[in-house]
């Protein structure tokens, strides 16, 4: 009896052993669904990514199932590009990851899918993760790395995510650009061979190319139609995004924090985060996919993502460093009587033995210089109190300069090397500290801590950072942890990020990266808003706010108006066209009012309280970008917003180049109800209102037939709004 149930039991033993299921796993959010495979003690296949899907039969039944590794190991498969590659401390090379469980978790937005990996022979671990949005169209997916062998493992490649796509031609668009000149959009077919964006600033991470790229699937990048890919890396330090084409125009992108000079010692039982990549897909071409990324971004990502935002005056461009009480108090009281709601006090108001009289002292230092301000911050507070504004102040909190009491107390907090000179950045005396450094994460936190305890008045802070990271080397890391560093810069500024959000959870906060270093989800997950870019000439912002909005929302993109002439281009351009440009993101002034002319004035004030009435519609709207800029044989550019309820909507036109006997095209409007009529008024008139005002059109004809404008003047600009009828 004992001898036929032994048997029994066995014979079952080995029969589920062989009848072990392969299971489907389909993530869905509620356009997109992104299905894996896998059976226990197996790899985790990849098997697609696209419009949602209610059962994984749809992808298999096609013959479209990928069936690439979600993430590739280096070791066996090793002719493949590997997503992550480790060297034990045996000194073997290669890694296995199969499929052990599913683990999952939930909140009230999302759900968290963690699959399990684990190597057979090595006790290491992935953790491939995926946060799946039930409100929009984006999930989040990174990993989580441990093991726990005796001694540490060496991670030289160690990406977020690994994702493969379909077969065929394939076109990239992505943000490469320079200061005064960030986020400019580039497009190109995808060849076979490897295509790598990245940064290696140390800092800022978003100057040069941006974390973000789109992938048309199988036509050229196309507005409104198609089939597009999105990503976005939630990281605000040095990153790769790596795509690998091969002979049959597979693609596969490998995303995470770049590892070069990075290469990480894994302690045992120690967890390597790594940050997570958003990605999206919309068959509503690229729009699409913006629109998914701006609304993730305002449920999800920016603080305050849904809170208008307040339209400010910033002393910079007005009056650089040459900061006084009374020039602030008079600044505080022209953006008051425009309408304006904040006044930002930049660059120039600290230091007292080493005062910001130049960019060469300072930094480091931030108590109140009483020469400029003698009756210190309280007193600007009390001014913009009894100007019925808001209060907000400049730091560059990561740095440092030689001259400052800071750095002669702590000259081992800044990153730099024993035994080489150092090189200095702005001004040729700042140097980066080391944020790896917990006292200086302290010191840090205390910057913000300090200023709100003592004015809690104030109701934004610029958060600036003018210098990358040069010297690379940590006082404070061991020796053999010197590659940590950038990786730990980056948890320090998280950490101190984390800090400032916990206990002031109403600030507002600005991410300036010396112009638009720091347009980055990485940075952007603790801030409100980013400044774009330090070129504020309106002709030039055009291109420039184009490229950003592909991956990032008007709520969150700093749009100034500036003097005319501009003071980086030398550009003459209307006052109308300089606040049409700006009213297409998070609009503010930036210039001294003391020095425009009554008529300017007046203008400014219509056009504040013009932007009032579109502003809920620019910043928590829909984006639909209709004539690029960068195409150039149009010499236009436009683009509109609409209302989630498409009860309104606000349209924007401008001229880019000027010539006689100019073809003018017509602007098709996107994204309204068909059904619906709206009225057309305009925003900012400059003389006499364009020929529509006051007319009801139906959205049918607007999206199919358009309007036509004339538009026959250099830098001519149009801003309409739609209300519903
Ligand atoms: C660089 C920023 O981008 C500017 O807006 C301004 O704040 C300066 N720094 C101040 O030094």
């Amino acid at each position: 009896m004992r001898q036929t149930i032994i048997t029994f039991l066995l014979f079952f033993c080995i029969l589920s052993v062989f009848t072990v299921k392969a299971e489907d796993f389909l993530l869905s959010t509620p356009n997109t669904s992104l299905l894996l495979e896998a059976t226990k003690g197996k790899p985790l296949h990849f098997q697609y990514y696209g419009s949602r899907i209610e059962s994984p039969s749809e992808v298999y039944n096609s013959g479209t199932a990928l069936w690439q590794l979600a993430y590739p190991a280096f070791g066996i498969e090793t002719p493949q590009e590997a997503a992550v590659r480790v060297t034990h401390n045996d000194g073997n090379m290669s890694l296995v990851l199969l499929f052990d469980k599913l683990e999952k978790s939930k909140d009230a937005a999302s759900e968290t899918w963690k699959f399990i990996l684990k190597d057979p022979v090595y006790p290491f671990q992935v953790n491939v993760c995926y946060k799946i949005y039930s409100d929009v169209d984006v999930i989040e997916t990174w990993t989580e790395i441990f093991h726990r062998e005796k001694k540490p493992v060496m991670l030289y490649h160690f990406p977020s995510a690994s994702i493969p796509f379909r077969p065929g031609k394939q076109y990239l668009s992505h943000l490469h650009g320079a200061w005064a000149n960030e986020t400019q959009l580039y497009e190109e077919e995808l060849l076979p061979g490897v295509k790598i964006i990245k940064n290696t600033d140390g800092v800022r991470n978003a100057q040069t190319d941006n974390p973000s790229l789109m992938l048309s699937v199988g036509q050229e990048p196309s507005e409104n139609t198609g089939a597009v890919f999105g990503a976005t890396l939630i990281w605000s330090g040095n990153y790769e995004l790596k795509i690998d084409t091969d002979y049959y125009r597979r693609s596969r992108l490998f995303a995470g924090i770049n590892p070069d000079a990075s290469q990480y010692s894994l302690m045992p039982s120690e967890i390597f985060l790594t940050p997570p990549l958003a990605i999206t897909y919309s068959v509503e071409g690229k729009g699409g996919v913006s629109r998914n990324f701006h609304r993730w971004a305002r449920n999800h990502q920016l603080n305050h993502g849904t809170q208008l935002r307040d339209i400010l005056l910033n002393s910079w461009e007005g009056v650089y460093l040459n900061i006084t009480q009374d020039i602030m108090n008079r600044m505080m009281a022209d953006i008051a009587s425009l309408g304006g709601e904040l006044f930002v006090m930049d660059d120039g108001w600290f230091g007292d033995k080493h005062a910001r009289k130049t960019t060469a002292s300072g930094l480091g230092d931030w108590m109140v210089d009483k020469k400029k301000l003698p009756q210190g911050i309280e007193a600007l507070v009390e001014t913009a109190k009894k100007n019925d504004i808001k209060f907000g102040i400049w730091i560059e909190p990561e740095m440092v300069n030689s001259n400052s009491e800071l750095f002669e107390k702590h000259p081992k907090w800044v990153i730099g090397q024993e035994n080489r000179t150092q090189r200095y950045g702005r001004g040729g005396h700042q140097m980066v500290l080391d944020l790896s450094n917990p006292e200086v994460q302290d010191f840090i936190f205390g910057i913000v801590d300090n200023l709100m305890t003592k004015y809690p008045g104030i109701a934004y802070i610029k958060w600036d950072s003018n210098m990358s990271m040069y010297n690379y080397g940590s006082y404070y890391l061991p020796k053999d942890k010197q590659a940590h560093l950038e990786i730990e810069y980056h948890r320090g500024f998280n950490k101190i990020l984390e800090r400032i959000r916990t206990k002031y959870p109403d600030l507002i906060l600005q991410a300036c990266g010396g112009g638009g270093g720091r347009v980055s989800y990485g940075t952007m997950q603790y801030m409100d808003e980013f400044w774009t870019s330090d070129n504020i000439d309106a002709w030039q912002r055009i291109f420039i706010q184009w490229g950003c909005s592909h991956f990032y929302p008007a709520i969150a993109m700093a749009a100034h108006v500036s003097a005319t002439k501009n003071h980086g281009t030398g550009r003459v351009t209307p006052l109308k066209f300089r606040f049409d440009v700006a009213m297409s993101g998070r609009m503010g002034i930036e210039l001294q009012p003391k020095e425009m002319s009554e008529n300017e004035l007046a203008f400014s004030k219509k056009a504040i309280a013009g932007y009032k009435k579109i502003r809920p519609v620019v910043q928590l709207g829909d984006q639909y970008r209709l004539i690029s800029p960068y195409d150039r044989q149009q010499d236009f550019a436009s683009l509109m917003y609409v209302s989630e309820n498409k009860k309104e909507a606000v349209f924007f036109a401008y001229k880019l180049q000027h010539s006689r006997n100019q073809m003018i095209p017509r602007f098709r409007m996107a994204g309204l109800d068909a059904s619906k009529k709206y009225r057309l008024e305009e925003i900012n008139p400059e003389d006499k209102p364009f020929g529509l005002q006051g007319k009801t059109v139906t959205g049918k004809y607007l999206m199919e037939e358009g309007v036509d404008l004339s538009l026959t003047k250099e830098y001519a600009s149009i801003v309409v709004r739609l209300i519903e009828q």
